[in-house]
């Protein structure tokens, strides 16, 4: 939805991951505690129960209900598990990026577009259908927001995952004595897909093939063809030397290791992705030490004192990093947000849901920018924590 640093005032700093990924160590879902016992038929109805109510009733399609309800519980006494209309599956999947507590971004939650593809049962399939999400939510860089939902898990017969955490994200290669290069937040999985016979460039910026893990198939690799994933090369608006960075990023962040639930179904495979606050990509997947930790060579080239922290060089860098990434976004014609517009529209969506009579459940560690926090309106205030269903959830693997 989501890794350190940042002075955090309710969380500790090392739980506060990229955006949406869960606190290390904890490796289990962000579900509440007593979790319902969905391979158990009256928990699942119970939860079926409670979504189908919730759905038609915000729907306005009551008169609906009776009848659905009666139809759902039929069909969880005879199989165990029960299918979603499509409607269902779009209202559910659009609410569990309501409910994203550590998403910023969610005033546009009712514009998430579904894809449905719970037939595609065959890892190549599922490939090819990643391939055109990225298309579609690319969009030459007019970025819409989707989500590609697949077959969920099913009593005895668990679905398909997808083993990145994005479908795009870069290898990271440890190299003798120099550390890593490229992201090294991905080594694990850049060594799982050197194992399955993947060769990378060796480059900072090599795009990691898809892996595909089905039941009773070996784990498919699909390399991305070159179309579908757009990159912005990144330049600066006043510092000509930057552009010889090289340093570049790619246009669209889906996510691809968490679980939908709706209803108490699982589906373990929904890719979806939004569009990038400038921030996660200046401010934590460049900047981080523990990741691109370009903040020295920024400084350098920015002719700055680094031989003591009071000289606030890393903050300057920092500035000039997230002035790059919004610039060349830009200029490039990719959508990206700015982390002052995106907390205003936060705000503005907290308040939109306060007249709908729903509390807007937030993570203020995750929701206040890791860029001059107090400068943006999201800092000056507490938040309702609440964990809602649908939602987005990273299960144990
Ligand atoms: N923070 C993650 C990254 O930098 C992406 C998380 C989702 N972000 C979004 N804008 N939808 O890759």
């Amino acid at each position: 939805m989501p890794v350190f640093r940042p002075a955090i005032r309710q969380k500790r700093p090392a739980e506060r991951l990229s955006s949406l990924s869960s606190p290390p160590g904890s490796a289990g879902p962000a579900g509440p505690a007593g979790l319902p016992d969905l391979a158990d038929p009256a928990d699942l109805s119970d939860e079926a129960d409670r979504f189908l109510h919730q759905c038609y009733t915000e729907l306005g399609r009551t008169a609906e209900l009776p009848a659905r309800r009666r139809a759902v519980a039929a069909a969880i006494r005879a199989d165990g598990t029960y299918d979603h209309t499509f409607a269902e599956l779009e209202y559910g999947a659009r609410v569990a990026w309501r409910n994203s507590s550590r998403c910023i971004g969610r005033l546009y939650w009712q514009s998430l577009k579904l894809r449905d593809h719970r037939d595609a049962d065959r890892p190549v399939r599922i490939a090819a259908e990643c391939v055109r999400h990225l298309r579609e939510a690319t969009n030459g860089g007019r970025i819409r927001p989707t989500v590609t939902v697949f077959a969920p898990d099913r009593p005895g017969r668990p679905a398909p995952r997808i083993r990145n955490e994005q479908l795009i994200r870069y290898a990271g290669y440890r190299v003798e004595d120099s550390g890593v290069v490229g992201d090294p937040r991905n080594i694990e999985l850049t060594d799982t897909v050197r194992t399955l016979g993947w060769y990378g460039h060796g480059t900072a910026f090599d795009v990691l093939p898809v892996v595909i893990e089905a039941p009773g198939y070996r784990p498919y690799v699909h390399v991305l063809p070159q179309d579908c994933v757009l990159e912005v090369p990144l330049s600066h608006p006043r510092h000509p030397w930057f552009a010889e960075l090289g340093i570049r990023w790619h246009a669209v962040p889906a996510i691809s290791d968490m679980c939908l639930e709706i209803g108490g179904l699982h589906y373990p495979c929904a890719p979806f992705n939004g569009w990038y606050m400038g921030t996660e990509i200046g401010s934590r997947n460049l900047a981080d030490a523990d990741r691109y930790d370009l903040l020295p060579t920024v400084a350098a080239n920015l002719g700055l004192d680094t031989t003591t922290d009071r000289t606030l060089w890393r903050d300057r860098a920092l500035v000039e990093l997230n002035v790059a990434v919004l610039h060349s976004y830009e200029a490039a014609g990719v959508t990206i947000a700015d982390h002052h517009t995106e907390a205003h529209r936060f705000l503005k969506h907290v308040a939109k849901e306060e007249r709908a009579g729903r509390v807007c459940p937030a993570e203020w560690s995750w929701i206040v920018p890791p860029l001059s926090g107090s400068a943006t309106a999201v800092f000056h205030r507490y938040y309702d924590e609440a964990d809602a269903r649908p939602n987005f959830v990273r299960h144990e693997v």
